[in-house]
């Protein structure tokens, strides 16, 4: 691994897949702008570490499963559906042969979420590292949206993450160590937020804005944290997309490019960390909502 000399690099960009993949990464605006240039050879050995991810049966966090078991870290996954999880798990397990567990698990209940630590630490004995990434999304007129969806997105979207960190943060204090990496979302660099989107959005702004904070609370414990903001990926949640054509569906990017971001987190020197990592669509403009979808209720 190659670092060019950079004041400090934090946010970041990928433009490209292996085997060379360039960073441009910005620091907070006190220092200006920066260059990272970074080469990935192989990534640092993460063999035998554990980790928890949350939304782990489908989409972006099987994706990112899927890459933290082929370089031999230990996964606990939990989602609601059992079915999906158990295949996931299965999978893992067949393919990779890393201790795999599925919990089902509906992170916004606390009590569910104490079970799924409860569970790790009997299972694995330690976790170093959690892979916040359980969401839903909807799209409503504000007006027009249910109480109980706006309920259940902050339950989910936000609650689920801070307080699952919390349940975790005084383990990692204790070992001095832990990596916390989160799924946010592109929409909180839209500003103002998109339209008929605001609560999913306006959510992962708060949730950016905790993660952020938490960082400087967590450093001198050895503790990382951050945040990932994907634009659209071809997922599940975006099938959900009403009325979506072919040419948009063609914009999406794919989930392999959100697990990059994970893994050049995971990889950083013991000395940097990676707070945030944007990602987004080439092919998406900026100023226009992101995709001009309708979208149904969260589930
Ligand atoms: N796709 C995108 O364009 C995009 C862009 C930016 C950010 N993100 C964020 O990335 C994360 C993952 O999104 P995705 O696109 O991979 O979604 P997805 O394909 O719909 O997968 C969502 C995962 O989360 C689980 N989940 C949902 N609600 C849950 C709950 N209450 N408790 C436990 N697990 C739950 C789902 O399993 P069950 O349904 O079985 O519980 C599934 O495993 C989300 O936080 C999302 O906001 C996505």
């Amino acid at each position: 691994m190659y670092v060019i000399p950079a004041k400090a690099g934090i946010y970041g960009v990928s433009s490209s897949r292996d085997p060379k993949i360039i960073y441009y990464c910005e620091v907070p605006s006190f220092a200006g702008m920066t260059r990272l240039l970074f080469t990935k050879g192989s990534i640092m050995d993460l063999k035998g570490k554990n980790a928890i991810i949350t939304g782990g049966s489908r989409g972006i966090g099987k994706a990112v499963a899927c890459k933290l078991a082929e370089n031999g870290i230990n996964v606990v996954l939990a989602a609601r559906g059992k079915e999906a999880l158990d295949q996931t798990v299965s999978e893992i397990k067949e393919k990779y042969g890393v201790q795999a567990f599925g919990l089902t698990t509906d992170v916004s209940e606390l009590a569910d979420l104490q079970k799924l630590v409860d569970f790790t630490l009997e299972q694995l004995g330690g976790i170093d590292i959690l892979i916040n990434n359980a969401g839903v999304s909807s799209q409503y007129p504000f007006e027009k949206q249910p109480i109980e969806d706006l309920e259940k997105l902050c339950f989910t979207n936000y609650l689920g993450y801070v307080r699952l960190i919390r349940l975790i943060i005084n383990h990692m204090i204790e070992r001095k160590s832990g990596s916390i990496i989160n799924m946010v979302s592109g929409s909180t660099v839209v500003d103002p937020v998109p339209r008929t989107f605001i609560t999913y959005s306006s959510l992962k702004v708060g949730l950016r804005a905790f993660l952020k904070g938490l960082f400087w609370e967590m450093r001198d414990h050895g503790i990382k944290i951050t945040s990932i903001l994907p634009g659209v990926v071809d997922t599940d949640l975006t099938d959900k997309l009403d009325s979506i054509t072919s040419e948009q569906k063609d914009r999406l990017m794919s989930p392999d490019s959100v697990v990059d971001m994970v893994m050049f987190a995971l990889s950083a020197p013991a000395n940097a960390c990676p707070l945030e990592l944007t990602v987004i669509n080439q092919k998406t403009p900026w100023t226009k909502p992101i995709i001009d979808y309708a979208q149904k209720q969260a589930k």
